[in-house]
């Protein structure tokens, strides 16, 4: 069948297989381009393989380093007419990849917060590789099961009082307005126990309790922060709250765990469209508008790059760069003083007539439709293609 975009809002419902594996491939380029890793880990677990910062991570550690990688993903196969998620074609696209230049990869695909995927990615290291040398957590999720059954929802909401502010609206690129309710005390819990640390040590316990992680291994979680303007929806907002508790349980982990000489760390990294951050209101205006200052000013990255550059320049496999509170900053390009005043500038001024001037509109939906593995260049879209893929290491 041919597969075509069907967008709803901040999601697409379908992907195209040869569009995600040319998206792996460019990628896969890239790093071997750029790659320039002193010490790199050999054996590393991914946990949020599949797209995004985890994707770029997992490309990074087996391109960029020749590690053998295991990747931990929430994605869907094809059935019937319905395409499999871009997670999935992108997870089989770089196994194969993988294969081609002899690098182990495997993948389990399952809910990373359960016992059960703990178990079966623990015994796989045992069976295979013994133990990792790295772990880096990079899940986004919407919710989480508790070990007792009960279920948190994770909001994108402010804190203290409801916040107004401009928002494009993606059904059409108007620009309009956007009120963000506060959320209430049990919300803002909920959405740390989703998005906030505490599943990140639980992995590093398990993984210490069963042997299977090296002495002097290194484990880092993403974070975001931002600049002001998005505070309210952000570092002060629901996902904020969780992120100042994954920030806090980098320090925990490093002191809990300091007789394995385990370090955590927490990479602050740039906003950028990704199915995580396309569903938090008012940010997508924000990163169409720091996307044109930052590529007029040639310092745009995209996912693959910002990971190069953690794994090189911020040396996080060494002595890591990090900032007066331990974070290390990749952030550092999108938080410059004269990138924001121009973001600030244009923020004032943005409305529907000017939004292409201001913003780069054509920028935001690239990034957009080529995560599901459309407007890829050199994929023919029009081919009958068949949507259900293997991805190797799952039966
Ligand atoms: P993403 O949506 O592209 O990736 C999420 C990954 O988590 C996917 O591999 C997905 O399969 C996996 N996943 C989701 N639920 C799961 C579950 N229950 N069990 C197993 N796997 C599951 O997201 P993105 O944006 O790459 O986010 C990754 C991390 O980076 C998050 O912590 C996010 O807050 C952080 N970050 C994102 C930024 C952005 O602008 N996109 C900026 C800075 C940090």
């Amino acid at each position: 069948m041919k597969i075509s975009p069907k967008v709803r809002e901040f999601l697409c419902l379908t992907a195209h297989p040869e569009g995600c594996q040319k998206n792996v491939e460019n990628q896969i380029t890239y790093v071997k381009k750029h790659s320039e890793v002193k010490n790199g880990p050999k054996k590393v677990l991914i946990i949020g393989a599949s797209t995004g910062y985890g994707l770029a991570s997992r490309i990074n550690a087996a391109f960029g380093c020749g590690a053998a990688t295991i990747g931990v993903m929430f994605e869907r196969q094809a059935a019937g007419k319905r395409t499999a998620t871009a997670g999935w074609y992108n997870t089989a696209a770089f196994e194969h990849a993988a294969a081609n230049e002899d690098l182990y990869a495997k993948t389990v695909n399952g809910d990373a917060f359960s016992k059960e995927v703990k178990d079966q990615v623990i015994d796989l290291i045992k069976k295979d590789l013994g133990k990792v040398d790295a772990v880096i957590y990079s899940l986004a999720a919407p919710r989480r099961t508790a070990e007792d059954g009960t279920v948190y929802q994770s909001v994108l909401k402010t804190t203290g009082e409801d916040f107004t502010n401009k928002n494009l609206n993606l059904k059409d690129n108007t620009i309009g307005e956007k009120t963000i309710e506060a959320a209430t005390e049990e919300e803002v819990e909920a959405t740390v126990k989703v998005m906030g640390g505490e599943d990140w040590k639980a992995w590093i316990r398990a993984l210490t309790d069963a042997d299977a992680i090296e002495e002097d291994a290194v484990t880092f979680a993403y974070s975001y922060i931002g600049p002001e303007l998005t505070y309210p929806i952000y570092f002060e907002g629901t996902i904020g709250a969780a992120k100042k508790h994954l920030h806090k349980t980098a320090g925990e982990i490093s002191e809990e765990f300091k007789e394995n000489g385990i370090s955590a760390y927490i990479s602050v990294n740039k906003g950028l469209v990704t199915q995580a951050s396309s569903a938090i209101p008012i940010v997508p205006l924000y990163m169409a508008v720091l996307y044109s200052v930052m590529k007029e000013k040639g310092l745009h990255e995209g996912c693959i790059e910002q990971i190069t550059r953690l794994f090189g320049e911020k040396a996080v496999f060494g002595q890591a760069e990090t900032d007066g509170q331990g974070l290390i900053r990749l952030d550092d390009w999108e938080l410059k003083p004269e990138v924001q005043a121009e973001v600030e500038r244009r923020w004032e001024k943005i409305n529907t007539e000017n939004v292409r001037e201001y913003a780069d509109i054509e920028g935001y939906w690239e990034d957009f439709y080529q995560m599901f593995g459309f407007h890829m260049d050199g994929v023919d879209y029009e081919k009958d293609l068949d949507p259900s893929v293997n991805i190797p290491s799952i039966p």
